[in-house]
């Protein structure tokens, strides 16, 4: 039993295998939260919080008399109630019929439940091992009706809690949602860091570490999409927290809007975590009867440091939310030829290409934008899904049997959420784009956002998506999203409802996928939004994989995957090598490196490979071997972080490791004149168990500076370590020089 309720105290226990959660209905009955972290025993955790009375703190009416016993601005709560006197972050904002805001949630009852709650038009976590148990607890605002439904999942085995909130106006006038939270998280003692990952196109996931400071700290997207901007996922670590120790909280929001985290550090030096839908431009009018759902969000806590809580996220995120047959399947080395032609093409010249790609190993070609419509360049064509004629003569079906006789599946660039003024879809329903009544709208990419919250925008996209997948033999496709949602107004909503414009948008987006992935379960999809710009879960539970970033520089992508990786696994980040000089850096670097960077993910090329030389072409096909024979170590290998490429300027350094075996990757960023030893310490590995550590490729070390793919060169060549040794003596690698060379080392664990 993982979920306890003791009816004497009111205490609920929640109990994971490394954690417990710990709420308490008080004599008021109001929900307190007493504790989260590392797992502990018997203890009444109440005496944790003696009653103090507190200046400007106030009480609720019937503790007046006893002041300071219960204030709601002092006690860590578990949801907050609104406008009732705790002046900390709130979870609500809740207006009645006459214009007051206000809500104090009262235990109600409580069920616990077998299995994993689902989320109406949302996505969440499943449960398939018979893992999950379920808690509900009800909470009931006395004045308004407001009735709150607070859900937990306990994944005990894997030290997940999920949580989401309901809320239902079982009262008899209409309620304006102003805000409504996901999940309240106070941390009454401690002292904590906040890891947040923040950057911007073509750069995302910069990982931020700052200590939390007696202020507010917002991290958040009002971009209509979780963003390149600011991820939504956030850890709070305490400052002694490194890759191996220390006491870690994630907190991953499951879906892929508009969101907003908000951290503050308030008088008694608690820590309170509110994250949910952002509440800028967002109002839900809540009429008698009616149900708002918030999105789910997944809470991890690990006590061994942010190593440990990111393999949780990557097992949770591979098992519980990613869905159907690819997340474990291997997936296909792909060609895409974006940047190897960008919008000029035609069947020819991607016949071309997949020739190319075929006879080295390649085992996809992606067709990428510019095949439908009147789409030449980025000015025109969204919404066509009609085939361009002109560039393919006779549509994709003579591509595709081409492509598919070489061997190779075939997979297409799609980009349905977006419209070009200049478009058939745009002159037919100009109302169906997100534009404001009597202005000119702000441009993206001059394109602009299709109203996903009208349930006949989403209809005509399921109809002429299944069309097109019906037709022609598509096995992959990759969906875009090219721009961020500003001028939100939607021509069917009344005025009062206008402020739900941009969730719906999300709830329509879901429905559309939920629609496309259960119709055509074969077909592998991948997420994108210019690169990473909605790379989180709620988009993980359609596509199993997404286009990490529109940086395809190898030394970037170090920072970038570096950043993905404290919250979603490899198999989940979209990786090609690509031409060098790179398109949007201008940096050269080996083409090895740019494999062993790439194959810390799906693993793919994006570059016309006709015009490499022979011996980059053999060095190709070695890569796409070393990939495969190491697919599951990489894929399902337990991931370890060596160094942090924010602060560690010389090298970046990762490790995979399962129990029989382990591939370290190096590349080196900076080389140093009079160099010191490259030396590195393992991590993952058994202490008393016996490695035999031998190296796939070591580019440019000194003694072979034009070398790559080769065997050898390690000084121990094949040389029998203890784990123990590589832990903590480490090992010195070959001296390298020259721009970003890179080194793999596989490590075969002995037998006895
Ligand atoms: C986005 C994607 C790229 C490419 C282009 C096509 O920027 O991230 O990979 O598909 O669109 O327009």
């Amino acid at each position: 039993m993982s979920i306890r309720f003791d009816a004497s105290s009111g205490l609920f226990t929640l109990e994971t295998a490394r954690t417990t959660y710990a709420m308490q209905v008080d004599d008021r009955s109001h929900l307190l939260h007493l504790y989260y972290g590392r797992r502990i025993g018997q203890g009444d955790l109440s005496a944790l919080y003696p009653a103090a009375d507190h200046g400007f703190s106030p009480d609720y009416y019937a503790s007046r008399h006893t002041r300071g016993l219960s204030s709601p601005d002092v006690m860590p709560q578990e949801y907050t109630g609104c406008n009732t006197g705790d002046f900390r972050l709130c979870c609500l904002a809740v207006r009645d019929e006459a214009g007051a805001l206000g809500a104090e949630f009262i235990y109600d009852s409580h069920r616990v439940e077998k299995g994993k709650y689902a989320l109406e038009g949302l996505p969440a976590a499943h449960d398939e091992e018979d893992e999950a148990e379920t808690l509900v607890i009800l909470l009931k605002d006395p004045v308004s009706g407001l009735e709150l439904e607070l859900l937990y999942s306990v994944f005990a085995r894997q030290d997940i809690i999920t949580r989401a909130a309901r809320l239902r106006n079982a009262g008899t006038g209409s309620l304006r949602l102003e805000k409504v939270a996901s999940v309240c998280l106070d941390l009454p003692f401690g002292q904590w860091d906040v890891i947040h990952f923040h950057g911007r196109h073509a750069m995302e996931r910069q990982m931020q570490r700052n200590p939390l400071a007696n202020s507010i700290q917002t991290i958040s997207s009002t971009r209509g999409s979780s963003s390149h901007h600011h991820n939504p996922f956030v850890i709070l670590c305490d400052h002694q927290a490194n890759e191996d120790t220390g006491l870690c909280y994630g907190v991953m929001p499951v879906y892929s809007g508009s969101f907003r985290t908000d951290i503050e550090l308030d008088q008694t030096g608690l820590a309170r975590l509110v994250t949910g839908i952002h509440d800028q431009n967002f109002n839900w009018l809540l009429e008698p009867g009616a149900v708002f759902t918030a999105p789910e969000v997944l809470l991890c806590c690990s006590g061994q440091g942010l190593g440990e809580l990111s393999r949780c996220y990557h097992r949770f995120i591979r098992h519980n939310i990613c869905r159907g047959e690819h997340r474990f399947a291997r997936r296909p080395v792909l060609i895409n030829n974006w940047e190897a032609t960008y919008f000029q093409f035609n069947t020819d010249s991607i016949c071309r290409i997949a020739r190319q790609a075929a006879e080295l190993g390649v085992e996809m070609l992606v067709l990428d934008d510019g095949w439908f419509g009147k789409r030449d360049d980025d000015n025109s064509g969204l919404g066509d899904w009609f085939v361009n004629e002109k560039k393919l003569p006779g549509g994709l079906s003579p591509l595709i049997e081409q492509v598919n006789a070489l061997g190779m599946k075939f997979g297409i660039w799609v980009e349905p959420e977006m419209v070009s003024e200049d478009s058939d879809l745009y002159r037919a329903h100009p109302d169906w784009a997100f534009t404001l009544p009597g202005r000119d709208p702000a441009m993206g990419r001059n394109q602009l956002v299709l109203d996903l919250g009208r349930d006949e925008v989403v209809d005509y996209l399921v109809e002429r998506l299944s069309t097109l997948l019906r037709e022609n033999h598509i096995e992959y496709v990759k969906w875009d999203m090219n721009r961020n949602m500003s001028d939100v107004y939607s021509r069917v909503l009344p005025p009062e409802r206008q402020g739900e414009a941009t969730h719906r948008y999300m709830l329509g987006v879901y429905r559309l996928l939920e629609t496309l992935t259960s119709a055509f379960p074969h077909v592998l999809f991948e997420g994108c939004a210019g690169g990473g710009g909605r790379f989180d879960a709620g988009m993980l539970a359609y596509f199993p994989q997404i286009w990490c970033s529109d940086d395809s520089d190898a030394i970037e992508r170090l920072v970038i995957q570096h950043g993905t990786s404290f919250g979603y696994p490899v198999s989940t980040m979209g990786a090609h090598v690509s031409a060098c000089p790179n398109h949007q850096t201008g940096r050269t670097t080996p083409l090895w490196t740019r494999a062993v960077v790439a194959m810390s993910g799906t693993f793919g090329y994006e570059l016309d490979l006709g015009k490499l030389t022979d011996e980059e072409k053999e060095q190709v096909r070695a890569q796409i071997q070393v990939f495969k024979q190491h697919y599951d170590l990489i894929q399902d290998g337990r991931y370890y972080r060596l160094t942090n490429p924010t602060t560690d300027h010389r090298f970046t350094a990762w490790q995979f490791v399962s129990d029989t075996e382990s591939l370290v990757n190096l590349v080196l960023t900076h080389p140093e004149a009079n160099a010191r030893p490259l030396h590195i310490q393992l991590r993952g590995l058994e202490e008393d168990a016996l490695y035999r550590v031998d190296s796939l490729c070591v580019y440019g070390s000194a003694s072979t500076p034009e070398i790559a793919g080769v065997k050898g060169h390690t000084k121990g060549e094949g040389a029998v370590y203890s784990g123990s040794t590589l832990l903590y003596a480490g090992l010195t690698l070959p001296h390298l020089v020259g721009d970003y060379p890179s080194v793999q080392l596989h490590l075969t664990r002995l037998e006895g």
